[in-house]
């Protein structure tokens, strides 16, 4: 018998109908998990589990951005000339070096894109900062994990991953979510010990935070070196994290590399006004660091006192350690200060299960905090 099309629609068919399919390793991928913004039952619980500018933002910034909203139907400068120019002048850099970016995770995401052929590896520090990986794995790049013995960078240990695979080493310094850092002399050994065509990013996004006099945040060494990217956010110590700006120096051959494929106006009018305003307000700056010197050795010193174990940070935030409980115990901690309307970062997605992670406040916040756990410790 010869089928009907009707038939044939009937029958039950075998293949399925084809589907876009994301790139291999996409579906791996697990989504990065920004800090939690919200504790349930609370109105308005403080947020210490982005490491966001407790301040705020400079009043300059946030004027420049009210005057944005003139222009709201324009397209911005997508080469964001003016900020270009202005963070050449504070630092002394060449324009033409400068990446600007959606945050500097877009930064981060467009160094793997631009340099990753599948196969090819990056290596980060073990509790390294998610957005590295996520943009290598996009790109079907392997990701090395570097051991961090005492929550500290390895030298040794990420020289010892490098192989003829290699693209990309990326170290937050200081880094998140330990506050760590690497000494200059260590960041130095590590370039020294790479290979020529692999491309070293310094991600200085709690950079300004760490005046310890035998860090830097390696600008000097990427001024001469073929192969490092220093990369530094408005959104930390300028407080401007809603608008997604941050920056990059590197080698010209890889600023032009990377500008053919990004987005086109990747920074937008008011994110750039903002930015050039933050830079200009050395008050809001000062007093943004002030709070953090004046606060980081308190905390730490409390929360030792209460038993737990802190890890030295040279950033705006602390990570703690709870007793080994497999996550219970630092789990019911953070729950705990939620419901005091705390919010704090479990850091169990980077490896971390015993830890948390907790932004500095402001003073009533951190002994809000302190007291909390107190209360937790000792109930
Ligand atoms: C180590 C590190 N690098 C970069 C960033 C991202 O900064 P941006 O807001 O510039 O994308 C963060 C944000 O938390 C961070 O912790």
């Amino acid at each position: 018998m010869i089928d009907t099309p009707a038939a044939t629609a009937d029958r039950p068919t075998t293949r399925p109908a084809p589907r876009p399919a994301p790139r291999p390793g996409i579906l791996d991928i697990t989504p990065y998990k920004p800090g939690k913004a919200t504790a349930e039952g609370v109105e308005n619980p403080v947020k210490l589990s982005a490491n966001e500018n407790i301040l705020g933002c400079s009043p300059l910034a946030r004027e420049a951005f009210l005057a944005a909203a003139d222009s709201l139907g324009l397209y911005p400068d997508g080469r964001g000339n003016r900020l270009r120019a202005a963070l050449a002048e504070r630092w002394d850099l060449e324009p033409e070096r400068l990446i600007l970016g959606c945050g500097t995770d877009e930064i981060f995401a467009l160094l793997n894109q631009t340099f990753l052929t599948p196969g090819d590896n990056i290596i980060q520090g073990e509790f390294g900062f998610g957005a590295y990986a996520i943009g290598a794995r996009a790109n079907q790049g392997e990701v090395r994990y570097a051991p961090e013995p005492r929550y500290r960078i390895d030298v040794d240990a990420m020289l010892d991953l490098v192989d003829e695979r290699t693209r990309l080493v990326f170290i937050a310094n200081p880094a998140n979510p330990t506050g760590t850092f690497l000494p200059r002399a260590e960041v130095e050994r590590l370039h020294a010990g790479l290979p020529g065509d692999v491309l070293l990013v310094l991600d200085g996004a709690y950079a300004e935070f760490n005046t310890d006099p035998t860090f830097g945040d390696g600008l000097d060494l990427a001024r001469e070196a073929q192969n490092i990217v220093v990369t530094h956010t408005f959104s930390k110590l300028h407080g401007l994290a809603a608008l997604r700006v941050g920056w990059a120096y590197a080698p010209a051959a890889v600023a032009d590399a990377v500008d053919r494929i990004r987005l086109p106006f990747n920074t937008s009018i008011a994110g750039q006004a903002a930015a050039i305003a933050a830079l200009d307000d050395a008050e809001f700056q000062a007093r943004s660091l002030a709070l953090i010197e004046t606060w980081r050795p308190w905390m730490i010193q409390q929360l030792g006192g209460l038993g737990l174990e802190v890890v030295p940070s040279s950033a705006n935030f602390v990570l703690v350690g709870f007793e080994r409980s497999g996550g219970r115990i630092a789990a019911a901690a953070e729950a705990f200060l939620a419901g005091r309307g705390l919010i704090v970062r479990g850091v169990a997605g980077y490896g971390l299960p015993d830890h948390l992670r907790i932004t500095i406040g402001l003073e009533a916040h951190n002994r809000a905090v302190i007291e909390a756990l107190g209360d937790f410790l000792g109930g």
